[in-house]
């Protein structure tokens, strides 16, 4: 459009321009990454902990915590219910001892569906919680129906209105509770919840992630019962009172898998260190079956990549199997293979938000329902393309990275939720990545 004609259009009213400053990423693609980087902590596992203080007034200390969006809003959170939260360094000191709010507001919860953790453990210790409903998320609805039946199976009473799940109960009675399918969230908040019952709760089918495992353990530290933690089955003896306690939280494993995926995709050879090996069996599998070497030591994997990359076709499902948090960043992986993926996902059916901005990239990719089909063919060029989730942002850096020329990832604060400074680590692998201030209109 030409100046004069803007000139000559008198704005029928007057325009008002809201600039917002956002983060976006800038790459030249084409480096292969080389050396060592160093895993933080497991955002999902601290998402799990921070509100299990609740549990015991008191001081705790969460060690290995990264500086992360998510982190700061928990801790916002527990700080509007009372709580002191404060991260020095990767220390994480909280005292529970002076809550006084028991509810989880709107605002608060639409930031981070995990927010729904302080309802077990509120329940727990107080008898009631007023927490908002978590909503939607970038790919589709997240319903909170598992949580809430289980804490009515306990004994609690709740009623939804307004948005929000307000909740009571004069003492939660051990029960038996089975999921349809196995849970993260669910399984984390009915553990809080059962830890302080009347009686025994037997949880089935319940997930068996390393970071819910983590969250049981740091229970029992506090004094709480539980069996069968690493299983299906957990069985929670209630018991009368629990004690603060400290931990140090687990590496985690998607940073983990994402780094070793840009080591892959890059046709690198890197090394990952303080990573928990046996949390990423099924992703080092299909890693090696893309013709990956690697090389596993106690606490670090190292790997080599392929000149030519194997397509090869990937499921997720609920751990050990392949997890739906690296579904993404497969997804970019099989860009560059010789030949043609098929990608499932098997836990969120709509989790695809990545691909048309891949395909943007010159991918060739295609949806239907929750199957991706790739055909790799290596060649991505540059362009401008937009995060729209934490797991989707990681997917389009990692495309950036091979794309001819210089690739734009706008809207980074969806990464900076779980990835600490992840802009840093790859610049000391070699790539050519910078974080840049730019406005949005
Ligand atoms: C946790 O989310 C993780 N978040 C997610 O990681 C991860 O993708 C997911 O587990 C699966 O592994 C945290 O730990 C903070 P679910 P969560 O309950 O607990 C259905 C990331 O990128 N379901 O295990 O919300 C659900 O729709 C984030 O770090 C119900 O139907 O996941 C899904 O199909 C994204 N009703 C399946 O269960 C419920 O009440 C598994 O979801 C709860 C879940």
């Amino acid at each position: 459009m030409n100046r004069s004609y803007i000139e000559n259009v008198n704005p029928p009213f007057f325009a008002i321009y809201i600039v917002v400053y956002m983060d976006k990423f800038v790459i030249q693609g084409g480096n292969e990454l080389r050396g060592e980087v160093t895993i933080s902590g497991a955002k999902n596992a601290l998402l799990a902990l921070m509100p299990a203080t609740i549990l015991a007034p008191g001081s705790y200390t969460l060690d290995n915590t990264p500086d992360l969006r998510d982190v700061t809003t928990m801790s916002q959170l527990l700080q509007i219910m009372g709580m002191d939260v404060k991260l020095s360094g990767k220390k994480l000191s909280i005292d529970s001892s002076g809550i006084f709010n028991f509810e989880a507001p709107y605002e608060q919860v639409k930031k981070m569906r995990a927010s729904i953790y302080v309802l077990g453990p509120l329940l727990s210790r107080y008898g009631e919680a007023r927490v908002s409903l978590p909503g939607g998320c970038a790919w589709g609805p997240r319903p909170v129906n598992f949580h809430i039946d289980g804490m009515k199976k306990l004994g609690a009473e709740i009623t939804i209105e307004n948005g929000y799940i307000n909740a009571r109960a004069k003492k939660l009675r051990g029960t038996r509770i089975s999921f349809d399918t196995p849970s993260v969230g669910a399984t984390g908040n009915l553990l809080m919840a059962a830890v302080l019952a009347e009686g025994t709760t037997m949880i089935e089918n319940a997930a068996m992630e390393p970071e819910i495992n983590q969250l049981a353990h740091f229970l029992k530290k506090m004094g709480a019962k539980i069996h069968g933690v690493g299983t299906k089955r957990l069985e929670v003896e209630g018991v009368t009172e629990l004690k603060p306690t400290n931990i140090a939280t687990i590496p985690d494993r998607i940073e983990a898998g994402t780094f070793l995926v840009a080591g892959a995709i890059t046709g690198g050879k890197i090394t990952i260190k303080n990573c928990i090996p046996d949390h990423l069996s099924a992703v080092l599998s299909k890693l090696e079956q893309a013709g990956c070497e690697i090389r596993v030591e106690r606490s670090s994997i190292s790997l080599t990549a392929p000149s030519i990359l194997e397509p090869v076709d990937v499921a997720t499902d609920v751990y050990p199997g392949f997890p739906t948090d690296m579904q993404a960043q497969w997804i970019a992986l099989m860009c560059k293979a010789k030949g043609t993926s098929v990608i499932t996902d098997s836990i969120f059916v709509d989790r695809f938000k990545h691909v048309p901005e891949l395909n943007r990239l010159g991918a060739n990719i295609e949806i239907e329902e929750n199957v991706a089909v790739v055909r790799g063919n290596g060649k991505l060029k540059g362009a401008k393309v937009m995060s729209t989730d934490l797991r989707a942002s990681a997917s389009l850096i990692l495309g950036g990275l091979i794309a001819e020329g210089e690739t734009e990832v706008l809207r980074v604060y969806h990464i900076d939720r779980g990835y600490e400074s992840i802009e840093k680590k790859l610049q000391k692998l070699d790539a050519r990545i910078e974080r840049v201030q730019t406005e949005e209109y």
